[in-house]
């Protein structure tokens, strides 16, 4: 199964991947999980990703796409994958079904989360992430089972992303809304895309997802 997970920022593609891998045997690559780690390790790219990272803009193509295609020639991909946050423009999406044709594969799915503008500044702001483990909460929506304690690994530390902070939130939007549409029709007329109404709680949303998913399996 080789699948894109898409949404706005915000939308749920980290929360729904979390829930992903425990169903289904497939591992997870999120662009914005490898340039985090690169960050907090300092590396070159790191550094470089960090500049844009920091101000809601998109690294430049050929530095994600290089590590997309480089992280997929990892064996753990031979039976699929599941892709979120990339791609994000055209130029993304055109390097990735090159980079599958090379190999003789293509995508089987992409499901758009939508979540309407609007909802996603109150989803941002009150996200919180396990120290340990990466695994996505939220104040109000999306709580531990116990306070202060992590339901995947039992860890009591939390942070909160720095490009949730308030000002790169509205530009991660706006750069973000006017790149969606057109990726969308892209997959659309390739007869791939499956829309998911990610406004219901993150329990229903997951219910139509895993539809999706089993009907390819
Ligand atoms: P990335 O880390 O991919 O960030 P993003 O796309 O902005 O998406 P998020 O991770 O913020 O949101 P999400 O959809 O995963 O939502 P989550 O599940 O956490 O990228 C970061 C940066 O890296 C980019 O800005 C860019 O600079 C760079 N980058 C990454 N990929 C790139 C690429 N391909 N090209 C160029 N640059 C790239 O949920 C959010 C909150 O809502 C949580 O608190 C959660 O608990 C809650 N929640 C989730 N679902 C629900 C629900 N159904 N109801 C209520 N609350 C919910
Ligand atoms: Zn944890």
């Amino acid at each position: 199964m080789n699948l894109v997970l898409m949404g706005l920022p915000g939308a749920g593609k980290g929360t729904q991947a979390q829930k992903i891998v425990e169903d289904f045997d497939i591992p997870h690559i999120s662009t914005g999980d490898i340039f985090r780690a690169a960050m907090k390790n300092g590396t070159p790219m790191g550094k470089e990703a960090k500049k844009y990272i920091d101000k809601g803009e998109l690294v430049p193509d050929e530095v994600t796409n290089g590590i997309v295609e480089e992280r997929l020639a990892n064996d753990d991909t031979k039976d699929g994958f599941m892709l979120d946050g990339f791609p994000r423009n055209l130029v993304q999406a055109n390097a990735l079904n090159k980079m599958l044709e090379n190999k003789g594969r293509r995508l089987d799915a992409v499901i758009n989360i939508h979540v309407e503008p609007d909802v996603l500044v109150d989803r941002l702001s009150g996200r919180f992430i396990c120290k340990n483990c990466g695994a996505t909460y939220h104040k109000l929506y999306n709580q531990p089972k116990v306070e202060g304690t992590c339901d995947v690994c039992g860890h009591h530390e939390f942070f909160q992303r720095d490009d949730d902070k308030p000002e790169t939130v509205k530009n991660r939007l706006d750069v973000n809304i006017k790149l969606n549409t057109p990726l969308v029709d892209f997959y659309e007329k390739q007869g791939i895309l499956h829309q998911i109404d990610g406004e219901q709680d993150i329990n229903r949303v997951y219910q139509d997802v895993k539809q999706v998913l089993e009907n390819l399996t």
